[in-house]
């Protein structure tokens, strides 16, 4: 099975010896990822930005990959501000305050006249907005509770692009219809799991994140949309990587460590599922690129059905499967 050009529409690499440890075995398969700006502290300059760019370029070494660079989203950008650094910067990245890892200096409110400088000036300029879409209220309920958020931002700035991060619910897959500038990504893990692998056994840390995995039936909707390669659905992995004490401790880190083994997983979850590879084709790499505008670098991932052992670690990073067979293993990755 071939992939050309594949993307991750949401990827974490973080900074300093993380970077360093996940940087490669993360972009290996991928053309290009839109980078998280949840860095401490968050990357909310242009000097900032150029800066992490350039130490992930360091980082990955001869890998070909293009990170595409967000921001941290903060009321105050102004217009000047934003086009200066357009050339860089692929989106912006809003968490509420608080919501998830490194997000204390996020948004309190979603008051849209407090929220419009900086949202008209991106709807002009054509910058897309990423939002990770959760309240503060009952852990399960959060992200169907900004759904009514995502469609007072989406009808208050209708040229704006506004994706609907690591969606999980079915409440989100029906909004993407009702408005024709609201998109979504969505993670391997979430068109895996339900709450039940996470919690419903012996608590497994390694596979707990934010948005915390829903019911069978949040899981069926994201599941058919992925699946039919819905126009605006892109996948985004979320890969979080958090070290392994970080994990399997008292206090356990948000996020899920999926990118070196994602594409593979993909593809065996669309074959059981009966689905094209023409789909996840459109799935991993084309939708994104409509939608986002961006023209990738060559690069062809072959897949073959051999069973490949997932590692126990990446550098002290546990990821998905660890120690588990997936059916499918990288052949090849051809560059150009
Ligand atoms: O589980 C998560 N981990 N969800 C997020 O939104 C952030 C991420 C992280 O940065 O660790
Ligand atoms: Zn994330």
């Amino acid at each position: 099975m071939q992939l050309t050009m594949p993307l991750d529409m949401h990827l974490h690499l973080r900074d300093e010896d993380m970077l360093h440890n996940i940087a490669k075995d993360s972009v290996h398969t991928f053309s290009g990822a839109v980078v998280m700006p949840n860095l401490v502290p968050p990357v909310t300059t242009k000097e900032s930005l150029l800066a992490y760019k350039k130490r992930i370029l360091d980082a990955i070494g001869d890998e070909k990959f293009t990170p595409y660079m967000t921001l941290f989203f903060k009321p105050s950008y102004d217009k000047a501000f934003l086009e200066s650094i357009r050339d860089e910067l692929t989106a912006i990245k809003l968490y509420p305050a608080g919501i998830t890892t490194n997000s204390e200096g996020g948004v309190s409110g979603f008051d849209v006249e407090e929220l419009r400088p900086t949202l008209q000036a991106m709807s002009e300029l054509d910058i897309p907005l990423c939002i990770h879409g959760e309240t503060n209220g009952f852990v399960m309920d959060r992200e169907a509770e900004f759904v009514s958020i995502y469609e007072k931002l989406a009808n208050a700035f209708p040229k704006l692009k506004i994706i609907m991060e690591h969606i999980t619910t079915k409440q989100s897959v029906e909004a993407l219809d009702r408005h024709e500038n609201l998109y979504a990504t969505i993670t391997l893990h979430h068109l895996l799991l339900t709450l039940d692998d996470v919690a419903g056994g012996m608590l497994q840390p390694h596979l707990f994140c934010k948005p915390i995995a829903k019911r069978p039936e949040d899981r069926d909707a994201l599941l058919k949309v992925a699946l039919e390669a819905h126009p605006k659905v892109m996948f985004g992995s979320d890969s979080a990587p958090h070290p392994r004490e970080a994990k399997e401790s008292c206090g356990c880190a948000a996020g899920v460590f999926t990118a070196p083994i994602a594409l593979q997983v993909l593809a065996e979850l669309f074959e059981s599922k009966n689905a094209s590879v023409e789909n996840l084709q459109a799935f991993v790499s084309n939708n994104a690129q409509r939608i986002y505008g961006v023209k990738p670098m060559d690069k062809t991932v072959i897949l073959e059905k051999k069973p490949f052992k997932v590692p126990s670690d990446y550098n002290g990073v546990v990821p998905i499967y660890a120690n588990q067979e997936i059916a499918y293993s990288v052949k090849e990755v051809i560059y150009g």
